[in-house]
């Protein structure tokens, strides 16, 4: 299937992967053996994170395959792999220098037929950006060859899982892309001790994702919540109680303007739409107070979009300042860490519902995956999640269901209703 991708003229970002001992590194380097012998002059590159990682493991399944061939007509020097046809295949150094090199600037110049990202997971977006523009520029007209990347990469929650896998799976990922997903179970001439050694892992997260090729098992060990407490969000049954809206206003800046509607700790996705105005905001968030009765001091609205006009006609609605002082102040830093800490312990309690759509699920589920706790800021001890910036920086956009969910709990803090500073008259 991969080879498929690899020739036909419709495909140019393909990955394939996203488990352990699936042939990924032995496919890159056949790959770019047949495409350098049967493409005389072209030039390709080999890409990672750290060149001396590239060197060691490349080359050494490069030699294995080379045997496998009888193919000896290249030699190996200090900038990769020079064909006697005159092709070559460069390795390079696909580390991020935030400082001296944050756009890439490097790759500025060269020109590629094609190339491979190897162990993607470890490579900054930036890089495989930069790199889509540096393919197709090198005898791809003369030899009419659709530019191609390759990509190989173990499961990992950054560009690869939102640009790729979850696309992939919501049936949404389109030509150019391609994902192929290869568990070691697909490779048949490993033996089964590889396998056996990858069931053996202890850690139940690297396990998943190794073995099973499980992109939604993270591994980071500041998360707040796990993925199976977050799946079973979506088959809880949540006690009802009193009825609250908590929204996320998208006025300025933001992606969405979102609603959920609580029904005790039972939450639904009432309101999801693109950035709206001032007026339809008001209308919207009006009549889903009015349809579910649910009173202005039970709603909640983050503060940053709330312009004079909700002011007038929204009276009363509870304003969410995300820096503002926590309830329980001495141990965390702010109402929203607070608010998020809460939200992190309902939903390990299985005590949270949520209903919404397949597509809204997902995000949700990747979104809760941004619970994690800030453990740069040690200069003080209170308890704190990590910062939206970083959270856009993971999941490629704003977390706008994960601000709405963690809104929420500001009624289920104690004493929370009774604070005068969130409230905007
Ligand atoms: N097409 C093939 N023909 C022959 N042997 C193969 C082929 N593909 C894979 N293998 C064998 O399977 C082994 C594992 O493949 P490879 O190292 O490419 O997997 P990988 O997905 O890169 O693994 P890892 O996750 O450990 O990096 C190779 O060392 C080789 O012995
Ligand atoms: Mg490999």
């Amino acid at each position: 299937m991969a080879y498929n991708y690899l020739r036909d003229d419709k495909h140019k970002f393909i990955l394939y992967g996203g488990a352990a001992g699936g042939g990924k590194t032995w496919l890159g380097c056949e790959w770019l053996m047949q495409c350098g012998h049967h493409l005389p002059n072209t030039r390709w590159f080999i890409g990672r994170n750290n060149l001396k990682d590239s060197r060691n493991s490349v080359l050494v399944t490069w030699l294995k395959v080379a045997k496998l061939h009888n193919f000896t007509s290249y030699k190996i020097d200090n900038d990769g792999i020079k064909f006697n046809d005159g092709s070559e295949i460069l390795l390079i150094d696909l580390t991020y220098y935030p400082y001296k090199d944050p756009l890439y600037e490097r790759f500025g110049s060269l020109e590629f037929t094609g190339g491979w990202i190897e162990e993607a997971g470890e490579v900054n977006f930036k890089a495989f950006d930069v790199l889509k523009s540096r393919i197709g520029r090198h005898m791809n007209t003369e030899l009419k060859l659709t530019p191609k990347m390759l990509i190989t990469c173990n499961p990992k929650k950054n560009w690869l899982y939102t640009s790729f896998y979850q696309l992939y799976i919501r049936n949404q990922l389109n030509a150019p892309y391609a994902y192929i997903s290869a568990l070691v179970t697909d490779n048949p001439y490993l033996d089964d001790s590889y396998r056996q050694e990858l069931a053996e892992i202890k850690e139940k997260s690297i396990r998943e994702r190794l073995l099973f090729g499980n992109w939604d098992y993270d591994d980071n060990p500041n998360a707040l919540v796990t993925f199976d407490a977050i799946l079973d969000c979506f088959t809880n049954t949540a006690k009802s109680g009193a009825r609250k809206i908590s929204a996320d206003l998208a006025m300025q800046g933001r992606d969405k303007f979102v609603a959920g509607l609580w029904n005790g700790l039972c939450v639904t996705i009432a309101i999801d739409k693109p950035k709206s105005n001032g007026k339809e905001i008001e209308t919207d968030l009006a009549a889903l107070m009015k349809n579910h009765q649910v009173g202005r001091s039970m709603t909640v609205a983050d503060s940053d979009g709330l312009g004079a006009y909700l002011e007038s006609y929204l009276r009363g609605i509870k304003e969410f300042h995300n820096g503002g002082r926590a309830v329980n102040s001495n141990v965390y830093a702010n109402i929203k860490a607070e608010c998020a800490y809460k939200l992190a312990e309902i939903i390990t309690n299985r005590q949270l519902q949520i209903v919404c759509t397949e597509n809204q699920k997902q995000c949700i589920i990747e979104e809760l995956g941004l619970l994690q706790a800030d453990n740069i800021d040690r200069d003080t001890s209170k308890k704190n999640i990590i910062s939206k910036e970083k959270m856009k920086e993971i999941a490629g956009r704003s977390p706008d269901y994960l601000d709405v969910l963690i809104m929420g709990m500001f009624f289920e803090l104690p004493q929370a209703g009774l604070i005068q500073d969130y409230t905007i008259l």
